[in-house]
């Protein structure tokens, strides 16, 4: 198949900035550009035929205004018509873009003298991550995940792309990040291979763990050596549960601001949203941003980057919801008023998470289960010692109306952002209860 002459425009400007980049990108990826079809015209005359006929794009308006039915605004308060029912650009839009950049770098101030790309609004983090595997993925290509990992990920890039899931133990047996079992898995792959993909994912789903400053550290370096080395390191940061800590150990930045500017055989790949960051998960707001070293301008370096992702936007969701974008918007230009309600919420799930560990402390438990480390995010998880995850699952749902979610035969996860602080107790003698119940059947 032809490569688009304006994919090629791309492709020279990304390759004169990091040849490199050219290798990393899948066959998809490297076909991409994004179309001047009707958005690019309609754009062009919304900026020179604002005051004559614009006859460009597949809206309907009345005297210059979006036409809508009274009975859809009425629920809409405070926000225009061109605001929130019009399409918003593939890109997502402008302002929104900005913003998100701004309040990445006041959250991870080491970003503060890094070139990195505007981010590009996603249909929430999960479309961010098919979005990046339409990019960067081709079958066969491996991908490296701990063993603890949120299942979806299967789904988008093992099942739907055919690429192939590498694991390595997330904990080392001290209890903390495996330091070495990562380095391990990733050498392995990175040897036999041209590139590798490694997944970050902290606060971790289904743990809740996110790593030490050290161990951070340490993660850094072993993928800048395996790039120094000669193998392509994608190297993904999945942040949806980004600000949950609730230690004083677990990483303050996103691994992406320690990843950037590391090598020219390194991309970064930050995944973020609006989704659990700031509690609007049926919203659908999420971005990608990307980092590596750019030989000469990085403008026009990022720009061709971005308009390939914003053509894959185009040619699957067309673009995300321009409502959800606008209300997020609007929150962010206000970050005083939205930290100090973030914090509060931040605040209760930290007090739950602290609540735990002092339930869990109960040695009443010791032979029935055992605590993954955990410090941050939504979840910690059980592994059991008697009894199968799934089969407790099932029996607490049926005789105690308690839900929770088995991961495997040992591990059962919690959610314990869904549970209030006074029903953590009974939520863990439920839990116990229910495995002595299992204990019984089988003697
Ligand atoms: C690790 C991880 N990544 C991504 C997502 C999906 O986020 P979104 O709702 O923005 O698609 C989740 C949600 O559960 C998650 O746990």
């Amino acid at each position: 198949m032809s490569i688009n002459p304006l994919a090629q425009e791309l492709n020279a400007i990304i390759k004169s900035g990091n040849s490199h980049l050219m290798e990393m990108l899948s066959k998809t990826g490297r076909r991409l550009f994004f179309p001047k079809g009707i958005l690019t015209q309609s754009a062009e005359a919304r900026q020179k035929a604002y005051d004559k006929f614009n006859a460009t794009i597949g809206i309907a308006t009345e005297n210059l205004h979006t036409m809508h039915l009274p009975s859809v605004m009425k629920s809409i308060q405070g926000l225009r018509t061109s605001d929130t029912l019009t399409y918003a650009p593939s890109f997502g839009i402008p302002g929104l873009r900005q913003a998100w950049k701004d309040a990445m770098i006041k959250k991870n101030p080491t970003l503060k003298d890094k070139q990195i790309s505007l981010p590009i609004v996603t249909n929430g983090i999960t479309h961010g991550i098919s979005v990046f595997a339409d990019m960067f993925l081709d079958p066969d290509d491996v991908l490296i995940f701990p063993d603890k990992m949120w299942g979806n990920n299967i789904l988008i890039m093992s099942v739907r792309r055919d690429a192939e899931i590498n694991h390595y133990p997330l904990f080392s047996s001290a209890g903390g990040f495996n330091i070495a079992g990562f380095e391990k898995t990733v050498r392995m792959h990175a040897h036999n291979n041209y590139k590798v993909i490694v997944f970050l994912n902290f606060p971790n789903n289904p743990t809740g763990y996110t790593p030490t400053e050290a161990e951070g550290q340490k993660i850094v370096d072993i993928l800048t050596k395996v790039a120094e080395e000669g193998t392509n390191v994608i190297a993904v940061t999945d942040d949806a549960y980004f600000g949950l800590r609730y230690e004083d150990t677990p990483l303050k930045e996103s691994l992406f601001a320690h990843l950037c500017n590391r090598h020219p055989r390194m991309l970064a790949v930050k995944l973020d949203g609006a989704t659990k960051e700031m509690f609007v998960w049926g919203l659908r707001v999420g971005f990608i941003t990307y980092n590596t070293m750019v030989d000469g301008d990085p403008i026009p370096f990022y720009e061709a980057l971005e308009r390939k992702t914003a053509g894959d936007i185009r040619g699957s969701i067309s673009n995300a919801s321009h409502l959800s974008q606008s209300i997020v918007l609007r929150a962010m230009l206000h970050p005083d008023e939205l930290d100090r309600e973030r914090e509060k919420n931040i605040l209760i799930l930290k007090s739950r998470a602290n609540k735990i560990k002092e339930i869990l402390a109960d040695r009443k438990y010791d032979d029935a289960w055992e605590m993954y480390p955990f410090n941050s995010g939504y979840f910690m998880c059980l592994k059991m010692k008697t009894v199968n995850a799934e089969t407790l699952r099932v029996h607490l749902l049926d005789k105690y109306r308690v839900g929770t979610i088995s991961i495997n035969p040992t591990d059962l996860r919690i959610a314990f952002s869904c549970v209030d602080e006074e029903n953590l107790q009974e939520l863990f003698d439920t839990i116990f209860m229910g495995i002595k119940d299992l204990e019984a059947q089988k003697a």
